[in-house]
């Protein structure tokens, strides 16, 4: 911990990729481990495209049932840990994988959200997206006003991640002298391949983790804890 914490301090460009474990704490659940959504559901059922197409009246319950669940929770010591460092950091880019939108309201002011935005609806018909905070939903499937269905703004497995968010969330991985890698399982493709970047790129990857992962043997400090405990240790 004291050597990443001077690593830290010493840093003037920091990037972060983040993952379901940040918002245990919140409440929000993960995908994988004991409790996790995917041990529940199975993703091609919910989380692809054709699983749209099949039946979006279930998908949409599923996403809204999540938007109910995330609407009821708070950022937590993890999160804000990392919207503080954001402000006295030179440069800081956080990378997400999560959709729940509990960075933004931590006050981190710059997330790449490489999955998306659960909270943003995207037209399927005529492409218009923006955002809604209705929990519940009124209607499911929500429609647009063209009359097309509208979509969650996340990204499903199967498809590309945003492109410009991804361009820019490989160039901070790339460009980072501290990488911090937090409560992610590191096994969802090609986000987890941030790591590797930021490594063969020369940063200091820093993994913060209740478990071990795959990268927990190559990176250069692997910090075993909960991220709302050690992030605000890591900064202080
Ligand atoms: P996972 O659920 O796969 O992994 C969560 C990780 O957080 C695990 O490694 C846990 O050990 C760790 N963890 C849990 N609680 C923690 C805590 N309090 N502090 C620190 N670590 C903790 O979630 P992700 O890796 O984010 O994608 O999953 C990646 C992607 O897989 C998601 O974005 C989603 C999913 O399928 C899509 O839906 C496209």
């Amino acid at each position: 911990m004291q050597r990443a914490r001077e690593w830290l301090r010493e840093a003037r460009c920091v990037a972060a990729l983040t993952g379901a474990g940040i918002s245990a704490e919140s409440g929000v659940p993960t995908f994988r481990g004991a409790g996790g959504l995917w041990r529940q559901f199975r993703p091609e059922d919910l989380a692809t495209p054709e699983a749209f197409a099949r039946d979006p009246r279930l998908v949409w319950e599923w996403y809204d049932w999540r938007r109910g669940l995330i609407a009821a929770t708070e950022p937590n010591a993890g999160h804000l840990a990392l919207a503080e460092l954001e402000r006295r950091c030179g440069r800081f880019t956080l990378v997400t994988q999560n959709v729940d939108g509990l960075h933004d309201r931590a006050g981190s002011r710059e997330v790449l959200k490489v999955h998306g935005d659960i909270w943003e609806v995207r037209c399927t018909g005529c492409g218009r997206a923006g955002r809604d905070d209705r929990v519940p939903l009124p209607d499911l499937p929500p429609r647009c006003d063209c009359g097309a269905l509208l979509r969650p703004g996340v990204v499903w497995f199967g498809e590309m991640l945003p492109q410009e968010v991804w361009r820019r969330a490989e160039c901070a991985a790339r460009e980072a002298e501290v990488f911090l890698v937090i409560g992610t399982a590191a096994v969802v493709y090609p986000a987890a391949g941030l790591v590797d970047r930021a490594k063969a790129a020369g940063a200091k990857v820093i993994e913060i983790n209740l478990d071990a992962t795959p990268y927990s043997e190559e990176v250069d400090c692997s910090l075993r804890g909960r991220a709302g405990e050690l992030l605000p240790q890591l900064i202080a």
